[in-house]
């Protein structure tokens, strides 16, 4: 099967051109210059010529953060890998990196395992998966090697949710250190867990029961705090450090300072940071629950300070944290206390469309959309130039997208198997418009064309995006 992508115009991070895309199977083969009149060759044996005129050219998204079917609090967010992969399809996202969750008490290898039970054959898109780490011991510590051998090499730990997944400093370090070893990252959920559920105790006593008292009691600071002493244990054992979901101007600070001395630290924010706030999470008739999530949304005013770190590159990639728990039986859960509201916001659809905005409002550029969007979670997670890239020998992600056309956000029309819209109602402009998945087209004229046994494990490569 051959295809041509022509008079589109090919978004990289290097900037944009007016070039022609040829597909053979799986792989790009090759880009021209529309000028070249290459295209006119390849069109006339090829199997589809998809006119791209007016559109972008995307390398397909890299969402390097999502949950599907993870358990969490009693329950399990709802997108399964074939919705969630499904869903991100649509959305233009042709790359998940899933988080394997270890159990306390459980092995590294047999959590892989699992979840490699759960998502094998089951993905619409191809999907790769780091390790969260929730017991430090010798054993899990020896088997980091084995999860790099197998293609994981990116480890999260928690400073927060103590008695679940929170680990201790010493715990970090260790782990820190076998990853400077190793070359593996580590990934760290920074909040200062022990001091923020102390304020939270008091809240609940206090009467304090509702949602917007899960963002009062997670105070920007306690994420700064946290930022800056995985920052510093990063330093000690000179081990890369990606801070996740990034949402607090403070924290931000503490990360721009890491980068001017040039240690290898990076962070990523998520659309929810970027155009959600804590007014939402204050909504009324609970339907503030529907915005809980780790951190919190914060006041408005951060967002500025988030786009101008993604502008600077003190944020270098956008990922969405996609963790779906339905309104009616899950968010309800936490009802008279939000200490027990599953955490967690859906999101995996609409990345690239939300980032558009970012483009359209002058925040970022259009190369900067694909580069924090694409290319560069290609590169921090070692799939570059199998990904994030239109380059001949890369594998034929591609997204055609369509700037100008308009959308409305809903539950009504989203493809996620969640019973909400975070953006319900939101106006937007552009859609994708084609997604072709390792040459396959997945998207095309608003219908689903792919299989969810399409997607393939992605054995990763180490960290690409060091200094
Ligand atoms: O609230 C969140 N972020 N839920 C997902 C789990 C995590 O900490 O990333
Ligand atoms: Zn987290
Ligand atoms: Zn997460
Ligand atoms: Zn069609």
């Amino acid at each position: 099967m051959t295809i041509v992508i022509r008079n589109g115009t090919v978004v990289s991070p290097l900037g944009t051109s007016a070039s022609d895309v040829l597909v053979d199977g799986e792989r790009i083969v090759a880009v021209a210059s529309a000028s070249s009149g290459l295209a006119d060759q390849w069109a006339a044996s090829a199997d589809r010529v998809i006119d791209a005129a007016g559109k972008y050219v995307l390398p397909g998204g890299i969402d390097a953060h999502t949950h599907m079917e993870m358990p969490f609090g009693g329950t399990s967010s709802v997108d399964t890998f074939s919705t969630g992969t499904t869903a991100a399809a649509w959305g233009g996202t042709t790359t998940i990196i899933d988080f394997a969750v270890q159990a306390k008490g459980t092995s590294l290898l047999s959590t892989l395992e699992k979840w490699h039970q759960k998502a094998d054959g089951n993905c619409a898109v191809d999907y790769g998966f780091h390790m969260i780490v929730s017991d430090v011991n010798d054993g899990t510590l020896k088997e980091m090697e084995t999860c790099i051998d197998a293609g994981v090499n990116s480890f999260k730990m928690f400073m927060a949710y103590p008695g679940v997944f929170y680990a201790t400093d010493g715990e970090i370090l260790r782990a820190m250190q076998k990853a400077k070893e190793t070359g593996g990252t580590i990934m760290m959920h920074a909040e200062n867990g022990i001091a923020i559920d102390q304020l939270v105790a008091q809240a609940l006593a206090e009467g304090r029961t509702d949602p917007v008292y899960h963002g009062i009691t997670r105070p920007p600071e306690l994420e700064a705090e946290a930022t800056y002493r995985a920052i510093t244990l990063a330093k000690v054992t000179g081990a890369p450090l990606y801070i996740v979901h990034l949402s607090a101007a403070q924290a931000l600070t503490a990360v721009a300072n890491a980068r001017n001395r040039g240690q290898n630290v990076f962070a990523e924010t998520c659309p929810q940071y970027l155009f959600l706030s804590l007014d939402d999470l204050g909504r009324d008739d609970f339907e503030g629950s529907k915005f809980v999530c780790s951190p919190p949304l914060r006041p408005r005013e951060h967002q500025a300070e988030l786009w101008r770190g993604l502008r600077t590159n003190d944020l270098s990639v956008v990922s969405t944290d996609h963790c779906p728990f339905c309104f009616k039986d899950q968010k309800e859960l936490g009802r008279g206390d939000f200490s027990k509201i599953p955490n967690g916001i859906p999101g995996v659809e609409h990345r690239m469309d939300l980032l558009h905005q970012g483009v359209l409002a002058g925040e970022i550029s259009l190369s900067r959309w694909v580069e924090i969007s694409s290319t560069t979670p290609a590169r921090m997670f070692g799939l570059y130039p199998r990904k994030g890239a239109i380059a001949a020998g890369s594998d034929a992600d591609i997204v055609v997208y369509d700037p100008a056309v308009k959308q409305t956000l809903s539950v009504e029309t989203h493809h996620m198997n969640v019973d909400y819209s975070a953006y319900e109602g939101l106006e937007i402009t552009g859609r994708v418009s084609t997604v072709l998945s390792r040459g396959s087209v997945v998207i095309d004229d608003g219908a689903f064309h792919g299989s969810t046994s399409h997607g393939v494990f992605l054995e990763r490569e180490l960290n690409q995006y060091l200094v």
